[in-house]
């Protein structure tokens, strides 16, 4: 899978995309990430992105001009699957995303600034818009560092142990059961006896029964 990023602050996606299973998938030649600076494609000899909204609103906005550079010469080289904008009124981010473009082969991501993007932006060049929660952050950069890490630890071989891809929380509507490991007795703060029984189908049933009371006591909106 190979994902475009297009932002004014690369640096700080490059810390995700840098670091730990992200890193690894690249080294492993699973997923290759281009970062694009927007201001390099940018003709304005200050280097400026950016604009007054027409109509005289506050703040300022994303210009068209350099953003169809960059994405009509991505287009040029490859074919997309999706050229993806970050942005809090988009569809929102849930694990059913992620797994979706995980199975796709090149997406652009756009990251949203400012005040916002021309809107001719999204109207002719955007082909979906996400965001990952009801709240505002200051860029949109974040927003699709989030979408990165979510995406390409679902992509197989990303992760050590395929099969906890599969058993993480949300995918199949379920919050994870709880997890332990050494010491069994720590200041007597007991690990569940069943899960040193040794019993396979009893771990199983149990794992179930505390994902269903988790889910049903911390995110009843799951269980609907
Ligand atoms: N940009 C600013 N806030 C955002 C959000 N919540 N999701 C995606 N992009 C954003």
């Amino acid at each position: 899978m190979r994902i475009d990023i297009i932002t004014v602050l690369p640096e700080m996606i490059e810390g995700t995309i840098n670091t730990s299973i992200l890193k690894r998938a690249q080294d492993k030649g699973l997923v290759t990430f281009e970062l694009h600076n927007l201001r390099d494609y940018t003709l304005d000899k200050h280097k400026r992105v950016d604009d007054y909204p027409y109509g005289g609103e506050a703040g300022m906005v994303l210009q068209i001009e350099p953003i169809d550079r960059v994405i009509t010469n991505l287009k040029s080289q490859r074919n997309y699957d999706e050229v993806i904008f970050t942005t809090p009124d988009g569809e929102q981010f849930v694990q059913s995303t992620a797994n979706e473009i995980s199975l796709l082969n090149n997406i652009i991501i756009l990251c949203g600034h400012y005040k916002g993007v021309d809107y001719r932006v999204r109207e002719h060049l955007i082909t979906r818009e996400i965001s990952i929660g009801d709240f505002v952050l200051t860029g949109g950069e974040l927003a699709a560092a989030i979408i990165a890490d979510a995406v390409v630890r679902l992509i197989p071989g990303a992760i050590g142990d395929e099969q906890s891809a599969l058993s993480d929380s949300f995918q199949d509507n379920l919050l994870a059961p709880p997890v332990y490991t050494r010491p069994a007795d720590y200041k007597g703060w007991k690990v569940p006896e069943v899960l040193l029984s040794g019993h396979e189908r009893k771990i199983q049933e149990w794992r179930h029964e505390q994902a269903e009371k988790r889910t049903k006591h911390l995110r009843p909106d799951l269980s609907k």
